[in-house]
């Protein structure tokens, strides 16, 4: 509790199994000047914070190593500064780490209000994708009403959101998953087709489907031999957009067809990038995208909410990849 100057955190004892994952005391950390104290609620899981655990994703410099990139809950303290908010505001959060506390600290410029009418574990389930897959399909991949695009594993939370973005902002979508349960979600949340990836060749049906044009956008967090056939399913001027590895980094890719398409080949990572960078996603998405999440046509899908202290439980899930959308942590 505040008042005690220490809380509960989830921290990784050490590098390894779910089982790592373990709470520990910590100090309640201050909100320098610019930032925001909040009373975390509920907390987003993220497939980057199963890379921290074991150990492939340290935070950035001068983060905490706290898991936990994204929370919703109340503004608990304001530092020097900070306009525009009030103690006791409900508010949702994209952080660089420190989620998987009771309190945390985050700029200002990274809190978004809660759209009317979501619960707090589903206002934790937007900030970490929703940021994500705006700077990536949206900036990045320049993705057009009218477009097509591709999204790899469209059941992730990634997938989810970048499917429902998709189709809102009028694209036609096309999504991989892996089985006809999966394939289903997709195409329920906005997908035209889905692509069971394990019976299908997502090449062909894209091509098939657009008329042998192929798509002008794929995001891809699956990458290894995924590169090479995304640039195949690429139309001309299209935008390959990197964002995940989860077939691994390396590629094996036959550039000839980046000349002839004039073909984009992008990517990024949002962790690590500056909080100016982070505070104008903020405010497209609050001027463009939280008016949809508020009138429910774009929702966060959450799979399952578990009890902060069974966060080893949300990992193990999410590893095993049976989920679709997102895992939540609960507080008190
Ligand atoms: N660059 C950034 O800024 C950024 C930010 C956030 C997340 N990410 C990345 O985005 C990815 C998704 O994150 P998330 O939190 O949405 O993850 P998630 O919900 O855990 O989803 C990952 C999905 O990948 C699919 N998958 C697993 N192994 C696969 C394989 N061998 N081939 C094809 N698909 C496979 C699984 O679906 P199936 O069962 O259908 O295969 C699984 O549901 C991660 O790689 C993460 O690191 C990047």
């Amino acid at each position: 509790m505040a008042e005690s100057r220490t809380m509960t955190a989830i921290e990784v004892s050490q590098p390894g199994k779910p089982e790592v994952l373990v709470p520990a005391n910590r100090p309640v950390p201050d909100p320098a000047p610019g930032e925001i104290r909040i009373a975390v609620q509920a907390a987003g899981v993220n497939r980057p914070d199963v890379l921290q655990r074991l150990g492939k994703y340290n935070p950035p410099p001068g983060i905490t190593d706290i898991p936990g990139l994204e929370v919703a809950g109340t503004v608990d303290a304001l530092g020097e500064g900070v306009e525009g908010w009030r103690v006791g505001d409900p508010v949702c959060a994209l952080l660089a780490g420190g989620g998987y506390a009771e309190f945390c600290v985050v700029p200002a410029a990274q809190c978004l209000p809660i759209p009317a009418g979501l619960s707090m574990a589903e206002a934790a389930a937007l900030p970490e994708t929703f940021f994500t897959v705006w700077s990536n399909v949206f900036e990045r991949g320049a993705l057009q009403p009218g477009e097509a695009l591709l999204v790899h594993g469209g059941t992730s939370g990634i997938g989810t959101t970048a499917i429902q973005l998709g189709a809102a902002f009028g694209a036609r979508v096309f999504a991989t998953a892996r089985g006809a349960e999966k394939c289903a979600a997709c195409v329920r949340l906005g997908a035209e087709r889905a692509i069971d990836y394990a019976e299908e060749d997502f090449v062909a049906v894209v091509k098939e489907a657009t008329g042998g044009t192929g798509v002008n956008v794929v995001l891809d967090i699956v990458g290894g031999d995924y590169v090479a056939r995304s640039i195949d399913a690429l139309a001309v001027e299209g935008r390959y957009v990197c964002i995940g590895f989860v077939r691994g980094a390396t590629a094996n890719v036959n550039f000839f067809p980046v000349m002839t398409k004039r073909l984009v080949l992008t990517g990024s990572t949002l962790r690590a990038r500056p909080v100016a960078y982070k505070q104008a996603v903020a405010e497209q998405l609050k001027a463009r995208v939280w008016p949809l999440v508020a009138a429910g046509t774009v929702k966060p899908v959450v799979h399952e909410v578990f009890p902060f202290a069974n966060a080893a439980d949300a990992h193990r899930l999410m590893e095993s990849n049976q989920h679709v959308g997102k895992l939540v942590l609960t507080v008190g």
